[in-house]
């Protein structure tokens, strides 16, 4: 008997050790990938991941650099012994151009019944444009499938993927919990239909930060059935904005509650915040629901509801809208409308909106304050401050003359404008200051000048502090808040 026979059991012992302390790594070239983007590389992807699966420690499924097709892969985690799974993509998957192969697929890169996954860089190509065409030109077109789904899994990581040119919505989380997307950058033409950038369904405690998003469609959409939402440091646009619904389509429906939407900037969208139901029959519902901290910038319709939606106006129910829209708080919502009509409540006659509150709304249709337009909402709104110009500190033009650069804070609004949304497009995993309250802090300038200069920041040229009030400068202009 040989040395190696006889202590085999003991190479396997020590082999198991080794790889069982580690992190196993699965490279999708081992499993047979070809990356110049022209052969099928589905199998190894589908191999990679039942090889992960099955490992008894935290796995890895590395995709190196290099363009990869994929026809479709769909991962099921129903089995896995690993209990962490992390996909680390530097490489860039192909979904087939010609929508023939998978349009009529529902999923091309599916995810079900996992647990714990992670998705670290990447690309996703989804190729689009060649149904896109098909379908603006109204030719029988297959509706093609969603891009990336996440669907009845949790514990789901996903950090600095870059998903474009989906056939149909880049990312849809369904049926799952606790999932954090950020750094996500999704991006299609504004013309290309339905290609919405993230839809949430029948989910909670789902997190999507940091996140640039432009598409032809709604940036983000939020499905019945969704709780505990967080959406925080967006840019949105092109797109038609964010979006709870559509709902009531169904008669019985789960509602969407707790949402926080908080410190986007919408850049030439066809909406900014929207709520949208169907007016047909519904148990559904709406509550809860915070919008805060928002520039919008040449925004067809900066903050609407809409009880009566029905996008192509053919066969509209009438019923009135069953779902029950309650505590939706918009403040300090600011920027610029297209339309003359900047705040739109359209709700169900039936049903009308309860708990509608604007605080610090401040939206402007070519330098005057935009309009409001209100339909079974009336009784029920609070704290509506009628738009007026963006600038939130005293309108005295005596005092704006004396203290200009202090007391100006927001004078010019399009370089806020501007600012901000140059601040958003370079956002990705950046600490950015959330509670921003331009206010008129009590001190003058001088004496914020000569407090600590704090250096500057991702959002501007300087900064300062003094007990609390902070002035940020920026090019030409400064403005003051308290955290
Ligand atoms: C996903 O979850 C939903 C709701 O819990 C359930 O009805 C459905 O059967 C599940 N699907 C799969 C594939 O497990
Ligand atoms: C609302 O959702 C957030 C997460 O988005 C969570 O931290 C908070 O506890 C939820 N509030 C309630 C009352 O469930
Ligand atoms: C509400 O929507 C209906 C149906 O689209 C429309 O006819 C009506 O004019 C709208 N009302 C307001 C106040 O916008
Ligand atoms: C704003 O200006 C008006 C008119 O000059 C003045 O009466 C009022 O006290 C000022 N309010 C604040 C908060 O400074």
């Amino acid at each position: 008997m040989s040395f190696l026979v006889k202590h085999l059991p003991l190479f396997f012992t020590i082999f198991f050790l080794l790889f069982n302390s580690s992190i196993a790594i699965y490279d999708i070239k081992t499993y047979g990938a070809t990356s110049n983007g022209k052969i099928d590389s589905s199998k190894a992807f589908v191999s990679a991941w039942a090889a992960a699966c099955a490992s008894t420690s935290p796995a890895t499924i590395y995709v190196p650099q290099g363009s990869y097709l994929v026809k479709g892969a769909y991962f099921n985690g129903e089995t896995c012994k690993s209990k962490a799974i992390t996909l680390r993509i530097d490489g860039t998957i192909l979904a087939p151009s010609d929508y023939n192969v998978i349009g009529k697929e529902e999923n091309w890169i599916k995810f079900e019944r996992v647990a714990g996954v992670s998705i670290y860089g990447g690309t996703l190509d989804g190729q689009g444009a060649n149904l896109w065409a098909c379908k603006t030109s109204g030719n029988n077109c297959p509706q093609g499938p969603m891009g990336l789904t996440f669907s009845n899994s949790s514990n789901i990581n996903i950090r600095g993927l870059t998903s474009k040119n989906s056939q149909m919505f880049h990312i849809l989380v369904d049926n799952c919990q606790n999932v954090k997307l950020q750094g996500v950058k999704v991006s299609a033409p504004g013309n290309s239909p339905n290609t919405d950038g993230i839809h949430v369904q029948y989910s909670s405690r789902v997190s999507i930060m940091n996140s640039r998003i432009g598409t032809g469609d709604d940036c983000i959409s939020i499905g019945p059935g969704t709780s505990n939402l967080w959406i925080e440091n967006i840019a949105c646009g092109p797109g038609h904005g964010i979006s709870i619904g559509s709902l009531g389509w169904d008669v019985e429906e789960p509602g969407v509650q707790n949402v926080t939407v908080k410190t986007v900037t919408f850049t030439g969208t066809q909406n900014g915040l929207r709520v949208k139901t169907w007016a047909r029959s519904s148990n559904g519902f709406v509550r809860n629901i915070l919008f805060q901290h928002v520039v919008m910038a040449n925004v067809q319709n900066p903050i609407i509801i809409d009880q009566n939606y029905c996008p192509n106006n053919e066969n509209c129910p009438h019923q009135g809208s069953g779902v029950k829209i309650s505590d939706i708080k918009y403040r300090d919502i600011r920027g610029t409308s297209a339309t003359e009509v900047a705040v739109k409540f359209n709700c169900s006659k039936k049903y009308p909106c309860s708990g509608i509150s604007l605080e610090d709304v401040n939206l402007r249709y070519r330098d005057q304050p935009a309009e409001a337009s209100c339909a079974n909402a009336g009784g029920s709104a609070s704290g509506f401050q009628k738009p007026t110009k963006i600038n939130t500190n005293n309108d005295s033009d005596d005092e704006e003359q004396e203290q200009p650069d202090l007391w100006m804070a927001m004078g010019d609004a399009n370089a806020y404008i501007d600012k901000l949304y140059n601040h958003y497009a370079d956002l990705l995993d950046l600490a950015v200051p959330t509670n921003i309250t331009p206010t008129v802090a009590p001190y003058p300038l001088e004496e914020l000048s000569s407090s600590k200069r704090m250096g500057h920041n991702d959002f501007s040229d300087y900064f300062y502090n003094l007990n609390g009030w902070t002035t940020v400068e920026a090019g030409a202009y400064t403005t003051t808040y308290q955290e």
